[in-house]
């Protein structure tokens, strides 16, 4: 890549050198004789003092007159300096600017939720957005390093479907030139035939989900992860699931220890994150739910009690996990609530085994799978049950057909996982342009 300027992030290697600098001005003030701008560009954020002395008249009269998130060209002499953040400063020589700043709506004060949303276009300029966005980055680099080590081969799977795979009622409804089609809700009805090819598999995209709650954890487009694997079962499932999850936060730990200290995290409970992590079956689960500890925590939250047979809402996940260092993994559930693809257990046949693993702190559940039914006939039986339309899966009913196997996948939210390894407070905050019940501009 050729170009002209240094990034900030490369000011170490131009110590007593003259060099060119591009970004944007994020912060000014002036006292007396100097005036202080900080730049950023994208690899960091430098001071560059443009000293009275040091500069022509024009250029110093400039510096004090120059409107936040003005783009610039600025000239000067890199300087070591320990109390200097990021190490280094600018001795500012000339100043050019390239576009003014205007009146940015986003200023250094507070403003409301709604308003950073309405202008996220350009509250991506601000600190904690970048903080939270570069461990996204890292997050989904080490998802694609973990398979990849491992052999698993990439599979795109569809956006546009002609079926649902996580139930009825959250698809996104288009029309496909006359005839009924759905955003993808998941990949894994296209990983299933692909395994048999390739043995171990995984998708990676956006999937959509017409959430119409209104919840901090809750998008309706994320981007999802989801390995299969062919020959795998729950157990080798859930060994798979935790080395996944310990190698993206020991990633993480490792390479983003700025933006998790610009953030605040407390990093002392993702520091023991190592497999194996604790697990139970939902009967244990429920077994702590409607014990009277927890049914005091609901009583006092004003939630409904928890009902054995029923899914976990929220409080019951953080009830859970609070206080807890590891994530922790539930399995064996009871069939009603889980979708119709999860493989029934041997000793108890209203029971599957699906998997979901909840993150500690109360972070919720980031990731949600199962072993698969492989039997032709008791996949076509749970079709119908679940009255779903036959014709539209004809084809995945094929791979049971030929050749089948035992197989085993899950699919990991990405925003979860960001969400609880920045320790913000929603998912919105996890993805750059959120989309949500009330929420698709900009
Ligand atoms: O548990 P889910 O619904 O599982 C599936 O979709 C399976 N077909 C995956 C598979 O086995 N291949 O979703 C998986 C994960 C959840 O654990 C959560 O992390 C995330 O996807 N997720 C959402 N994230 C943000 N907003 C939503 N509306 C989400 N719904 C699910
Ligand atoms: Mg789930």
């Amino acid at each position: 890549m050729q170009r002209d300027h240094v990034y900030i992030s490369e000011l170490g290697e131009h110590v007593g050198a003259e060099v060119t600098l591009r970004g944007w001005l994020s912060q000014k003030r002036s006292s007396g004789k100097i005036r202080f701008l900080v730049l950023r560009d994208g690899t960091g954020f430098v001071q560059c003092i443009a000293f009275v002395k040091n500069v022509s008249p024009e250029t110093f009269e400039a510096a004090g007159q120059l409107s936040l998130e003005s783009s610039l060209v600025v000239r000067g002499t890199v300087k070591a300096d320990a109390r200097a953040k990021g190490g280094y400063e600018i001795d500012v020589r000339e100043l050019e600017l390239i576009g003014d700043g205007g009146e940015f709506p986003i200023q250094p004060k507070e403003h409301g939720v709604e308003f950073l949303f309405d202008n996220r276009h350009l509250y991506l300029r601000s600190r904690t957005p970048q903080a939270v966005l570069r461990i996204r980055n890292e997050v989904v680099q080490a998802c694609r390093d973990f398979f990849y080590e491992r052999g698993f081969v990439l599979i795109d799977s569809p956006i546009l479907t002609p079926a649902a795979c996580e139930g009825t009622t959250t698809l996104f409804e288009t029309d496909y030139f006359g005839q009924q089609a759905f955003l993808a809700q998941s990949g894994q009805l296209y990983l299933e035939p692909a395994c048999m090819a390739f043995g171990k598999v995984y998708c990676f995209g956006p999937t959509f989900r017409a959430e119409k709650s209104k919840t901090r954890r809750h998008l309706t487009e994320f981007w999802m992860i989801e390995p299969e694997v062919a020959f795998l079962e729950l157990a080798g499932l859930l060994d798979l699931a935790e080395e996944f999850v310990s190698y993206i936060v020991a990633r993480v730990l490792d390479r983003c220890a700025e933006p998790l200290e610009f953030l605040e995290r407390d990093t002392s409970g993702l520091e023991q994150i190592a497999a194996p992590f604790p697990r139970m079956t939902y009967d244990q689960a429920a077994e702590i739910l409607r014990g009277e500890e927890a049914q005091k925590r609901m009583r006092e939250a004003g939630a409904p009690p928890f009902e054995y047979g029923g899914d976990l809402g929220a409080l019951d996940e953080t009830i859970l996990t609070e206080g807890k260092d590891l994530p922790l993994a539930i399995t064996h559930w009871p069939k009603e609530i889980k979708s119709f693809y999860m493989q029934p257990a041997e000793d108890d046949p209203d029971k599957v085994l699906g998997l979901d693993l909840l993150a500690p702190e109360g972070y919720g559940e980031i990731i949600g799978g199962s072993q698969r039914i492989h039997d032709h006939d008791l996949l076509e039986q749970r079709i119908r049950e679940h009255d779903l339309p036959m014709e539209a899966f004809q084809w995945y009913l094929e791979t049971r057909r030929y050749g089948t196997v035992p197989h085993s996948g899950f699919g990991m939210g990405i925003e979860r996982v960001v969400t609880w390894l920045c320790g913000i407070a929603h998912l919105r905050e996890a993805i750059p342009y959120p989309r949500q019940i009330h929420r698709l501009y900009p």
